[in-house]
């Protein structure tokens, strides 16, 4: 026999309670930042896991950027874009996005999230088509769907399964087809094969849009991303970079042809309907591009931390490979499988002096837990040492 329905409130309690039981449970701890360390619970560590990869959260240029932008700017746009929020410093920003992109024209959201929101659901409705890669960023896979469109996901980088989707659309004929990807995985540090991606769209009329939220800044010679490193800038026809990684600040940049960026002014519901990022974040990252263009040994000094890190965790022949025949990335995924490993991993690091915490389910798949390494330009040779050796003495 059953009873009556528990109560929201004894439904909520046993949902949380079931998390805690499968070790999934999450809960907020207070962290305050000091360069490459974090203090945590009293305690001062090697941050491992965090996406300032050029160190530009504390960098003195952008935080005096910052404070001249706050005093004469203020506090909040105080409206939404289309109303009177737009100023100088949003203006300048997108300005200077679009020169480091290549790109006819740029637009700021107030966050990465909110550009994937208003990119997918302002060029994508119920007679379309999206096809996604599994590994896509949860902003992405929430977008197509709000969408209503039809949604096919392919499983990681499996580009044949990819060409069959666009085959079969072909044949069903879609109003328009979008194919979606991240550059950089976020929680792999891999990366899309752009050049034939851009091949695929080129053949099959469909609408790339690639989210370079990991790689602007990190990637290509001048720091524009995986779209400039592979050599694919033209044919990319939606970048979204976020200003919340590389470049130390927060903000969701959207670059593409000026017909693009008129479709998001007018359709982009994330965008119409929300308040304009403060104009003094528009200056700091606005000074921050600046000096991604000036100081290339930043991204030169990551890129060989990076390389150099899973050179040495390889060595150790514990864990799935992290060396690869593609782009390095700071990125470095320490996958041990199990929930209770990945947590077990994390309070191991942390003994030895290293924040890294667990990635858990449903952030990757089941079976799939991992203690995500993220390295940052201003570390020191002995913090990848310390590591390595951390990584060295952990007994299952
Ligand atoms: C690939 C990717 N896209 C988008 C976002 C969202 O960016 P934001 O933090 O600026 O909202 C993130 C991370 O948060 C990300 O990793």
């Amino acid at each position: 026999m059953h009873g009556p329905n528990p109560s929201w409130r004894e439904q909520l309690l046993s949902e949380l309670q079931n998390l805690r039981e499968n070790a999934l449970q999450r809960s907020l701890s207070s962290a305050s930042h000091e360069g490459r360390f974090i203090h945590v619970s009293a305690r001062r560590l090697l941050n491992l896991s965090s996406n300032d990869y050029l160190a530009f959260a504390s960098e003195p240029a952008i935080i005096e950027a910052g404070i001249q932008a706050l005093k004469s700017l203020g506090t909040g746009a105080g409206a939404s874009r289309l109303v009177t929020g737009h100023t100088p410093a949003h203006a300048q920003c997108e300005a200077a996005f679009a020169y480091l992109k290549h790109a006819e024209a740029a637009l700021v959201f107030p966050t990465g999230y909110m550009a994937n929101l208003g990119v997918i659901t302002a060029l994508a409705g119920p007679d379309d088509l999206i096809i996604s890669d599994k590994a896509n960023h949860a902003s992405l896979l929430d977008a197509a769907r709000f969408t209503g469109a039809t949604h096919r996901v392919f499983p990681h980088a499996n580009y044949e399964k990819l060409e069959r989707l666009l085959e079969n659309a072909d044949a069903k004929k879609p109003r328009r087809t979008l194919i979606v990807t991240d550059s950089v995985f976020s929680m792999d540090g891999d990366t899309a094969d752009l050049p034939r991606l851009a091949d695929l769209a080129q053949r099959h009329d469909a609408i790339l849009i690639v989210d370079e939220a990991h790689a602007t800044g990190v990637l290509g010679a001048s720091g524009a991303g995986l779209c400039e490193l592979q050599n694919v800038t033209d044919k990319v026809h939606v970048v979204i970079s976020t200003a919340s990684k590389a470049l130390g600040c927060a903000g969701g940049i959207v670059t593409a042809s000026q017909l693009i960026v008129d479709t998001l002014i007018n359709k982009a519901r994330p965008f119409i309907y929300t308040t304009g990022l403060p104009p003094a974040v528009a200056s700091m990252i606005t000074q921050a591009l600046d000096l991604v263009r000036t100081q290339p040994q930043r991204r030169l000094r990551l890129h060989d931390l990076s390389e150099r890190a899973r050179r040495e965790i390889d060595a150790l022949n514990r864990f799935p490979r992290v060396t690869s025949q593609g782009p390095v990335t700071p990125i470095i995924p320490i996958i041990v499988r199990t929930a209770e490993n990945a947590l077990a991993l994390a309070r191991h690091l942390s003994a030895h002096n290293i924040h890294a915490p667990a990635i858990r389910p449903p952030t990757v798949a089941p079976g799939a837990s991992r203690v995500r390494i993220s390295l940052r330009c201003d570390l020191h040779d002995d913090d990848i040492t310390q590591l390595v050796n951390a990584l060295k003495s952990w007994a299952v």
